[in-house]
């Protein structure tokens, strides 16, 4: 990802959202967290199919934090679970609607079923013409001290060679981080690629979240006026 933000502070080309408010979805109907989960989903596949007509070139979502491990055993394999679906299901519609997949975070170390059909995925979607970045098993800091290490390896340890050892090294500027659901935290989530982005919490709990409020946030967005440090 390139160090200078978008100075067209007209459009938004690269969102990242903070999925939030899943298990607060379901308890408040009283099913089971899992339903919120799946719900989820539902509201993934929607937005991802809303994507051609936003103008953005990248929506990277934070679908499983390397926090999230310390979940009950029954909700990760859920979530897991919920992956291999997600990707058995709409890898098609990726390929035909022209989405590249891109995974960030420390995603090898998933289940070997699961990277398998993740570098599939990857593969079979690596001529889309916008992105999908889905973060796996990602930690900031983590991304932070590796894309260090690697910067340090070479000798190089400055703002730009940490940059470009980051995962979203070939992703467009950040411009704009929603986090829905009411909480007002980044929670380990590209911590360093946030440093002018712009940011909207919302209170809707993440499975109503619709491709009509992500409009409603680029509108929003395309008003503010985006100063990164001048005057
Ligand atoms: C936060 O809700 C959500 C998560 C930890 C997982 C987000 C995952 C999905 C939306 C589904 C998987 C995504 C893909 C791309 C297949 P929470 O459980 O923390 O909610 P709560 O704070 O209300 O308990």
């Amino acid at each position: 990802m390139g160090d200078t933000p978008s100075q067209d502070a007209a459009r938004a080309r690269h969102v990242a959202i903070i999925m939030d408010g899943n298990g607060r979805w379901a308890k408040k109907r009283g099913l089971p967290r899992s339903v919120g989960h799946q719900r989820g989903v539902e509201a993934v596949r929607k937005l991802v199919r809303s994507l051609d007509g936003s103008g953005l070139d990248c929506l990277t979502l934070y679908a499983f934090s390397s926090e999230n491990w310390k979940r009950s055993e029954d909700e990760v394999d859920d979530l897991m679970n919920l992956m291999r679906k997600f990707i058995k299901s709409d890898l098609q519609q990726f390929i035909d609607n022209k989405v590249r997949l891109k995974i960030i975070g420390d995603w090898q170390s998933l289940a070997p079923d699961i990277v398998e059909m993740l570098e599939d995925a990857l593969e079979k979607t690596s001529q889309g013409s916008h992105t999908v970045a889905v973060a796996l098993n990602y930690g900031s800091q983590q991304e932070i001290a590796r894309a260090a290490a690697k910067a340090a390896a070479i000798g190089d340890v400055n703002e730009a060679s940490i940059a470009a050892n980051l995962d979203t090294n070939d992703l467009p500027p950040l411009d704009l981080l929603i986090r829905t659901s009411g909480e007002i935290r980044l929670s380990n989530f590209l911590l360093w690629q946030s440093a002018y982005a712009e940011m909207l919490f919302v209170d809707t709990l993440w499975p109503d979240f619709t491709p009509e409020m992500l409009e409603t946030a680029l509108d929003d967005f395309a008003r503010r006026e985006r100063r990164f440090g001048g005057r």
